[in-house]
């Protein structure tokens, strides 16, 4: 079912670019992943693992392999566009790494 959500998606619904949106990654972070990112949630901080000092994350793209790696561990089977709107919540919120142009298109479609 999920082979074919997939293929669906790549054939149909989405486009080869998006705009990435960081409120729908902050609800996916909020559902999926607070569980282990939130040691002392009644205080308020769930982010420890990622504001630690000796953090494993030192890049844009090493945040985005850190996402998947937790997404396909854990078998959350997130698409694409939801693996990065959570890299830019994170990005945001955390981590603040220069960003490359992963939300707009290589090339402009001729017109
Ligand atoms: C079952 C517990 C668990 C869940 C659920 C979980 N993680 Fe993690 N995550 C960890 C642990 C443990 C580490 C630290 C790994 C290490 O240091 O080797 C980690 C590390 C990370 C890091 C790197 C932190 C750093 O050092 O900079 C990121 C980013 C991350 N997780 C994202 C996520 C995202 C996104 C989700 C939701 C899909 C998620 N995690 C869900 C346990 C979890």
């Amino acid at each position: 079912m999920i082979k074919i959500r997939k293929l669906l998606c790549m054939a149909l619904l989405c486009p080869p670019a998006y705009a990435v949106n960081i409120d729908n990654g902050e609800s996916l972070h909020q559902e999926t992943c607070l569980e282990c990112h939130s040691p002392r949630v009644e205080d308020g901080d769930h982010s420890t693992l990622y504001t630690r000092e000796n953090r494993r994350v030192k890049d844009f793209a090493g945040l985005e392999s850190m996402v998947r790696m937790c997404d396909s561990n854990l078998k959350i089977g997130w698409f694409d566009d939801e693996i990065m709107d959570v890299v830019a919540y994170l990005n945001q919120t955390y981590y603040h790494f220069p960003q490359p142009k992963v939300v707009e298109p290589t090339e402009k479609p001729q017109k």
